[in-house]
């Protein structure tokens, strides 16, 4: 899921290269091939072979094309409470991606299409199906919507934290700024008001 994640905000942020952007593509083509298959068998080893390419070509996305919000808060979570930072991610995931909204719709709607998940003619639906079967691959991998080690008060610093991490440096689709990032942070409290 850390991999899918570099993958994705790679793509989607706005300092892509033609060889980013194809490494980005096959990556997450290749992940939604193969990482429930070797989730589930171990022993698969063409599946576990087609994620570490895929972990490697979203590494060499990333490493050039940055990552984004996504990435801020789960450092800022780690940092905080330990929290592992693939799964944080994983938890993040299509939250942030909601966020961007209309920012982030034509490229979400061309990873649709890479995912084989949505040929909707409307970009905004195919944008819709990526972000829903990202929720779905969560699901069948047992990942929650919130976390239970955030605490309120902690939450101005979590936020304040992410935001200086990404900006100016993530050349993400959407800025936002420590406030409305306090916002998503507080939809990842468990009990929280969003989830
Ligand atoms: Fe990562």
């Amino acid at each position: 899921m850390d991999a899918l994640t570099h993958a994705i905000e790679a793509y989607i942020g706005n300092s892509t290269t033609k060889e980013t952007r194809a490494d980005a593509k096959r990556a997450i083509e290749l992940i939604f091939m193969n990482l429930a298959k070797a989730v589930h068998d171990g022993n698969d080893l063409d599946a576990r072979k087609n994620m570490l390419e895929a972990a490697f070509l979203a590494g060499n996305a990333f490493s050039q094309s940055y990552v984004g919000y996504i990435h801020a808060i789960a450092h800022s979570l780690g940092g905080q409470y330990n929290v592992p930072h693939g799964y944080a991610n994983a938890v993040i995931l299509p939250m942030i991606l909601e966020a961007y909204g209309e920012h982030a719709t034509k490229k979400l709607a061309e990873l649709a299409i890479v995912s084989g998940t949505s040929r909707d003619p409307d970009p905004a639906v195919r944008a819709k199906a990526f972000i829903q079967a990202i929720k779905e691959m969560k699901s069948v991998f047992s990942i929650p919507d919130t976390f239970k080690e955030i605490r309120e008060e902690d939450i101005p610093m979590l936020a304040k934290q992410a935001a200086h991490e990404a900006n100016p440096l993530y050349p993400v689709p959407k800025e936002m700024n420590a406030k409305e990032l306090e916002q998503y942070c507080r939809k990842l409290m468990e009990d929280g008001h969003g989830n």
